[in-house]
């Protein structure tokens, strides 16, 4: 039932192309108007998280410790896991962003006969990198929409990924990497128990508009076939700010940048904003220096308190009277 009503609604939306378009013939706000506004939603949205996140105070250094911190000299510190100082910050970052680090080392407990054990859990990490590392490629291989002539790298990305050469057109292996990853990211949420109870719709919704836009564009190389160079000029008559509707290209076309526009409308308001919160997350991106420096709460103020003595001195007699022991006579 969860993954029924996102389900749903990628349906309603591919429905509302469809009608849009192919009955109604709104190129004109399907193929231009939408994309716009699902930019500007998604630049004033992001912007907006993150300033709401840097003006958050951090008072205190609170990053995650997994390791041995930086004291005595002949203790030996781990200076990626507790890093004392910037430069292991940025390793943990970097490890962070780009392999998952903290993922990789995720863990699943389990019983061996009388004993709890841990055991090493690789699958999420494995798909989760599949998932991101095809999608950057993908997106990098779109380039080629959003400039005259295409960059060498870009060219070097796409001969990398058609290699197998199987096909024509060419398969991309990223093609299929991703479709897999989402599948398997979606299976996972609905055939494990414990991810089971704690998915929400809210989980599954990106996952169902994620395999649509890459299904999309799948149908659209292998299949259907779209007039490519059509929707090359409309991409570059949006992006030059001279947007105009150009007659010829597909349905289907509008199916996936319809879907697109809606994840990157979604994106920041959505769990998916963690693409930006990684680097603002005080648990990873400070350094663990708390036995070098004294971090002192810039809020303190001079609090007026009630010593023991004082107190003693207050109710000493009372005391006295219920056998309570004082320690001034
Ligand atoms: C979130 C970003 C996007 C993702 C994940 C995505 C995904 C895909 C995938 C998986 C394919 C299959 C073939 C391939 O890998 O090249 C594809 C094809 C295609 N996509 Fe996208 N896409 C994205 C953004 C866009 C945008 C912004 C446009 C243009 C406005 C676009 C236009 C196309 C077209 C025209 C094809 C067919 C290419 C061909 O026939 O060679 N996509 N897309």
């Amino acid at each position: 039932m969860k993954a029924l009503l996102p389900f749903l609604a990628v349906v309603f939306l591919v429905l509302l192309v469809i009608a849009g378009v192919k009955a109604a013939g709104l190129y004109f706000v399907f193929g231009v108007l939408v994309p716009y506004a699902a930019a500007a939603v998604f630049l004033l949205g992001f912007v907006y998280r993150v300033v709401k996140w840097g003006k958050t105070p951090v008072p205190f250094h609170i990053p995650t410790t997994c390791g041995q911190q930086k004291s005595l000299p002949w203790i030996k510190p781990n200076g990626i896991e507790n890093p004392s100082g910037t430069g292991g910050v940025v390793i943990r970052m970097l490890l962070e962003v780009f392999l998952f680090r903290s993922l990789f080392k995720n863990r699943k407990t389990k019983m061996k006969g009388e004993y709890l054990t841990y055991a090493w859990a690789p699958w999420l990490w494995l798909s989760g990198m599949a998932f991101h590392w095809s999608f950057l490629f993908i997106v990098i291989r779109h380039l080629r929409f959003f400039f005259q002539s295409v960059p060498v790298p870009v060219q070097a990305i796409e001969h990398l990924d058609s290699i197998l050469n199987w096909g024509v057109p060419a398969l991309y292996i990223t093609d299929v990497i991703f479709l897999a990853a989402v599948t398997y990211l979606f299976l996972r949420r609905v055939t494990l128990s414990q991810v089971k109870a704690i998915t929400l719709p809210a989980d599954f919704f990106p996952l169902f508009l994620l395999f649509g836009i890459g299904a999309s564009g799948v149908l659209m190389r292998y299949y259907t076939r779209v007039d490519v160079v059509g929707v090359k000029e409309l991409v570059m008559g949006l992006v030059s700010l001279h947007p105009a509707v150009v007659s010829g290209i597909g349905t289907i076309f509008y199916i996936h940048l319809f879907l697109i526009s809606t994840l990157f409308a979604y994106f920041p308001w959505s769990k998916l904003v963690h693409a930006g919160g990684v680097f603002l997350s005080p648990t990873r991106n400070l350094s663990n220096n708390s036995r070098v420096v004294r971090h002192v709460n810039p809020w303190s103020y001079p609090v007026k308190v009630h010593t023991y003595e004082e107190y003693e001195d207050d109710f000493r007699e009372k005391m006295k009277m219920a056998g309570v022991p004082v320690e001034r006579e």
